[in-house]
């Protein structure tokens, strides 16, 4: 990735990026100290008080079948960052990673078209680094200081970004199976019982693998299902 920008305080690094992408090239990365509106998927706030990570890389690729995996390579490097310390990071499908089930970053993929024309994908991350009292996020989390991790949060930009950019021209040429193996291997709900949010409705079985295209295989009572979008709720 090229160009780094530092701000102090921003509503969103991922808005920035929106709407400054035709100021910037192609693998900018913006990053801030706290942002005043973080966004996360599905209309939630990311709550974004200082000692966290938020960044988010200005991609510009040509439109190709795999942009929807971009997460997923993103949410694998942000595993191997953390794997530095000796902890073992999992993912929970398609892109959150966790530490001991609780999670330690989230992934927010946004693309902007010009008509039918791909111009910009802006990949934001959130990573938690220093912060404390993660009590009033909605959902169990963790901190790379309450793991017991002290570093900085340019040391953990600079390895996800490195794994990120290592890992992304043979993701655009050959899609997901380019990082299928070292994905599956951190994927945290291999054959659990789960239950999945498909957007439309809710689906209880078990996870029985990821499929060559990165989308979650489910055994169900109506036999095996694919899921292309969507939420593990446990
Ligand atoms: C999620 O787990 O719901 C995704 C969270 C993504 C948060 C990051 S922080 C940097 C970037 N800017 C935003 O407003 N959101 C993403």
């Amino acid at each position: 990735m090229s160009r780094l920008l530092h701000l102090d305080t921003v509503d969103s690094t991922n808005s920035y990026l929106k709407t400054h992408r035709a100021d910037w090239p192609h693998g900018t990365v913006v990053y801030a100290d706290c942002q005043t509106a973080g966004r996360g998927r599905c209309d939630r706030t990311w709550v974004s008080q200082a000692g966290g990570l938020y960044f988010s890389v200005l991609l510009k690729p040509p439109y190709n079948p795999f942009l929807s995996n971009l997460t997923q390579l993103m949410a694998l490097s942000i595993c191997q960052a953390l794997e530095i310390y000796g902890l073992t990071p999992a993912i929970k499908w398609p892109n959150d990673v966790q530490v001991g089930g609780r999670k330690i970053s989230g992934i927010l993929s946004e693309t902007v078209f010009d008509k039918n024309t791909l111009e910009a994908v802006v990949l934001g991350v959130g990573i938690n680094v220093s912060q404390d009292g993660l009590e009033n996020v909605g959902q169990p989390a963790t901190s790379l200081k309450m793991l017991g991790v002290q570093t900085s949060r340019e040391r953990v930009l600079e390895n996800v970004l490195r794994f990120f950019g290592q890992g992304y021209p043979a993701l655009c040429e050959k899609g997901f199976e380019t990082i299928y193996a070292a994905y599956t291997k951190r994927f945290a709900a291999l054959g659990k019982e789960i239950t999945v949010n498909n957007g439309e409705k809710t689906i209880f079985g078990t996870a029985e693998g990821i499929s060559p295209r990165g989308t979650l295989l489910m055994r169900t009572a109506q036999g095996q299902k694919e899921i292309y979008i969507g939420d593990i709720l446990s």
